[in-house]
């Protein structure tokens, strides 16, 4: 199902007519494919739905594109991201290729479907925005994290899920609460691996967020639960190139007080939600999905 998506982009990408582009786009690594086969197996495989799939994917891989050069990293999914291989000029003018080519498809969708799609991508925008305000002092706000996330994360994928039931004639609302869940979720443990995976492990360098500035939800219950000496501690490191030894505390502290069950069981008590609204609309299939996003280790 998901190899129609693969080659519908690829059909996008050609229709450009720029063998740059084609060369640039064989560059790109195509990831888990996590919305496409959100959308499928809420909304089947016709052309629609992976018309809508591809679009949605293009999207994604432009934000990432433009991510990339916002958090100065180099590497993504174990290989050199386009930023590193051909400069930050490259890279956003390529995400705005893959986006602008994305939104002009998006018109042969359906009106509703659009606006849902254009609405996230507001969202999206905001949300990178507010994650890099966020991340210019230490954050030991919750909710303010939380919001981010929903943001930058959770609401493309709240709007595929929403924007699938909607062509599939099903109420869209508890499809709308599965996404949102979901995509909290996934943030949360991409969140959580930075700090518990190796580089290798991750294809990324791991404990990268901190060092942006990112306090993102370990930090934050770990600073909750140190002592007045331990928060000192981390405050000092923060937004600073980790030492190994601070590295070995930071993970060492977090273990000892909980914080990674902590953020673990915040994860799947959202994913589990999502899959009882799906087991009562009778989508037991959604599961696997749901239940990849926390069983996982990169
Ligand atoms: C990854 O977060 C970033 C996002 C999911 C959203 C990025 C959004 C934008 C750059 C704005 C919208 C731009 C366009 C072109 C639509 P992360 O840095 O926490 O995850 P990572 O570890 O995978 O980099
Ligand atoms: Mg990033």
């Amino acid at each position: 199902m998901i190899a129609a998506v693969e080659r519908k982009i690829e059909q996008y990408i050609a229709e450009l007519k720029e063998k740059d582009a084609t060369a640039l786009y064989a560059k790109l690594p195509h990831g888990k494919r996590l919305r496409a086969k959100l959308i499928l197996k809420i909304a089947g495989s016709n052309l629609t739905t992976i018309k809508t799939a591809a679009i949605v994917e293009m999207i994604h891989a432009a934000s990432l594109l433009h991510d990339d050069v916002i958090d100065d990293a180099f590497v993504r999914r174990g290989k050199p991201a386009l930023n590193a291989i051909y400069g930050n000029k490259t890279a956003i003018m390529f995400g705005d290729v893959l986006y602008s080519k994305g939104f002009y498809e998006l018109n042969s969708i359906n009106t509703e479907v659009s606006k849902i799609i254009s609405n996230a991508v507001i969202q999206l925008s905001l949300g990178e925005r507010n994650d890099v305000l966020l991340s210019q002092s230490f954050n030991c706000d919750k909710s303010k994290y939380l919001h981010m996330i929903y943001q930058k994360t959770a609401s493309l994928m709240e709007a595929s899920a929403q924007a699938a039931a909607t062509l599939a004639g099903k109420p869209s609302e508890a499809y709308r609460t599965y996404g949102r869940n979901l995509g909290i979720a996934f943030q949360m443990i991409d969140d959580l691996l930075d700090v518990t995976q190796s580089s290798q492990m991750l294809g990324k360098p791991a404990m990268h967020d901190f060092t942006e500035g990112k306090t993102t939800l370990p930090y934050i219950y770990l600073y909750e639960a140190l002592d007045e000496e331990g928060q000192e501690r981390l405050l000092s490191l923060h937004t600073k190139a980790i030492s190994s030894n601070d590295e070995v505390w930071i993970r060492k502290s977090m273990l000892e007080l909980g914080v990674i069950q902590k953020c673990t069981l915040e994860a799947k008590v959202l994913v589990d939600e999502a899959i009882s609204l799906m087991r009562d609309a009778g989508e037991n299939e959604l599961e696997e999905i749901a239940r990849s996003m926390i069983d996982r280790s990169f």
